[in-house]
């Protein structure tokens, strides 16, 4: 790919790129082809995808390419469908992804500084490109693949100016082999372009509507250089405990007609969003820390399970209507692709047979320290999930308040065994507590929700982050145990011990299924908590909504018995059902 004045080319010939966004982690591996055969069928000829690092380096130093972060193959895939490849695998991707797809063990080098220039940061980036570029070089175009334009870092006008920093990214890719175009993708307003772009690197804008307009603003930053909307927002992502958001398809049909007509490229995000499997979810903080739900279905062109809309029609239609007027160049692997919904099963109800108690299971689920003061998760090389925090307590208590200084992000009280209540980072971070007893056994059950992924306050660490404080005192001396729960497969479950209200239990179920199919797993009746399929962690459900059902893929199930295990933090239900049809809110 090369730029002539305004124009892309490819092969000599002037294209538009019209792409579609698909995250391959949001997504089973058996399932990639035919999201990327339905972006093809769509009239599109290209996808887009970031690179998590978090999921790549998920501990220091080691790595980890294989089944779902399977990048190659994503790559030789598209390659195969006939479609061209935009690549951001810049160290930070937003995404709603957990921690912007920063790694957590960052946050162990105290005093770290994200996103510039930092000596830390910027020798932990060199380690991972060391690995992670000679992985997608071989399929750049100017060695034949598919991949013809490369993120250098993500937005980054909407965080920082070091300048220094964007320009030692770029030198990083180009050092190890990258050699097609390099770009930044920054929000349409005067701070975001003048912190993120570099004079000589191409520009991108993100945005959902007022193309006119924000190209117009984009002028002064670029001019005579092919303009490409990187990130076409056409439809938007859920918050627990907030509405669920949708796009009007007739809204972005009319929008991506302009940009044909003037020639403007376009990447679509999302064409597929996918899920956020496992506790991979990123957050949100304004005012308050909202977090993204388990489904990244986005509105996109695509459902959360790969099903076409309206919207994929109407964009269709589009292409259609301008094709005498306009040029998409395909990749030389492309064809017609006949695409199809997939198939939906119902599965009826779960009934829950057995159940394990979190704190019986605590010698098989956690790893145990002590420690003078609390100390985070990454202090301790956790990186999701829970963690206790146990600490006795001398003389008695008298209406005190129990304040969790800094906690991240909601954790469940216990003192002498007794629940006590739900103290959130939103909240005021105190209960009063009472207790007669002249030694007690407080008790702090912290859940990390999902980093935060966007804004100033990205250096989310989790657990409880400064102290906690019987009135105004510290207590120290903690019995700490991290409770990754990444393998729940040796618990030890007994008889199903339901309607225990606030004490963490897991629930074993199975169910039948007769013909393999798409799911959606709804939770009526339950609170709060986790669900694992066949071992697999699904991701997090609450009765906060809007979300109803956990899409269940069919890669997940097996013919004949599969299991199902719940974390339920609060309050069970009696059952779970299994139904063929989603519910987002
Ligand atoms: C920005 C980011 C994306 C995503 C969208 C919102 O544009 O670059 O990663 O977070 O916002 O969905």
């Amino acid at each position: 790919m090369r730029f002539v004045e305004e124009y892309i080319e490819i092969d000599g010939e002037k294209t538009l790129l019209i792409s579609g966004a698909m995250h391959y982690f949001r997504t089973l591996p058996e399932q990639w082809k035919d999201r990327l055969e339905k972006i093809a069928s769509a009239g599109f000829n290209c996808v887009e995808t970031y690179v998590p690092w978090n999921l790549h380096e998920p501990k220091e130093g080691e790595y980890n390419f294989s089944d779902m972060l399977d990048l190659e193959r994503f790559i030789s895939l598209a390659d195969e469908v006939g479609l061209y490849v935009i690549l951001r695998p810049s160290p930070y991707i937003c995404a709603e992804w957990e921690f912007g797809g920063l790694p957590p063990w960052l946050l162990k080098y105290q005093g770290i500084r994200l996103r510039t220039m930092d000596s830390t940061y910027i020798e932990k980036i060199d380690r991972y490109y060391d690995t992670l570029v000679p992985k997608f070089t071989k399929y750049l175009s100017t060695n034949g693949g598919p991949i013809i334009a490369v993120q250098i870092e993500n937005e980054y006008g909407s965080y920082g100016n070091d300048y220094k920093y964007l320009s030692y990214l770029e030198e990083a890719l180009i050092k190890r082999g990258v050699n097609v175009p390099l770009f930044t993708s920054d929000g349409p307003t005067h701070w975001m372009l003048s912190g993120g772009t570099l004079p000589h690197i191409w520009k991108t804008i993100n945005f959902g509507s007022k193309t006119e307009e924000s190209f117009e603003l984009f002028k002064k930053y670029q001019s005579n250089m092919p303009k490409m909307v990187m990130e076409f927002w056409i439809g938007w992502f859920d918050h627990w405990g907030q509405e669920h958001i949708t796009r009007k398809g007739e809204e972005v049909a009319e929008e991506f007609k302009y940009m044909l007509e003037n020639n403007i490229s376009v990447n679509f995000y999302m064409f597929h969003g996918g899920t956020n499997f496992g506790f991979m979810n990123g957050a949100n903080y304004h005012d308050e820390q909202r977090c993204t739900v388990t489904s990244y279905d986005y509105d996109a062109l695509l459902t959360e399970d790969g099903d076409l809309t309206k919207k994929y029609h109407l964009v269709k239609d589009t292409i259609d209507e301008l094709k005498e007027k306009i040029n998409i160049k395909k990749h030389k692997n492309y064809k017609e692709y006949k695409v199809k919904d997939s198939k939906k099963i119902a599965c009826g109800k779960v009934e829950f047979k057995e159940s394990a108690s979190l704190w019986n299971n605590l010698n098989i689920l956690s790893k145990h320290y002590t420690s003078p003061y609390v100390k985070t998760m990454e202090e301790l090389d956790q990186d999701y999930g829970f963690i206790l925090y146990k600490t006795k307590v001398k003389g008695v208590i008298e209406n005190m308040p129990l304040t969790l200084q800094e906690v991240r992000d909601r954790a469940l009280i216990y003192l002498n065994g007794e629940f006590k209540g739900v103290i959130d980072r939103n909240n005021k971070q105190e209960i009063i507590l009472n207790c007669e007893k002249e030694e007690s056994t407080l008790e702090i059950l912290v859940e990390n929700m999902g980093r935060i992924n966007y804004g100033p306050l990205l250096k989310d660490s989790k657990g409880i982050t400064e102290g906690v404080r019987l009135d105004r005192q510290f207590l120290f001396n903690w019995e700490i145990y991290t409770i990754l729960l990444d393998d729940i497969s040796n618990l030890d479950f007994g008889d199903c011990v339901k309607d225990v209200e606030n004490y963490p239990r897991f629930f074993k179920g199975t169910f039948n299924v007769s013909e393999i199919g798409d799911t959606f797993l709804d939770f009526t009746g339950w609170e709060k908590g986790v669900v694992y399929i066949n071992g697999f962690n699904l991701g997090r459900y609450w009765n906060e909504g809007p979300q109803k059902r956990l899409y269940v893929p069919s890669p997940l199930l097996k013919e004949g018995e599969n299991e199902i295990v719940i974390f339920e933090l609060h309050n069970n239900g009696e059952v779970m059902e299994l139904f063929a049809e989603a519910k987002l809110f």
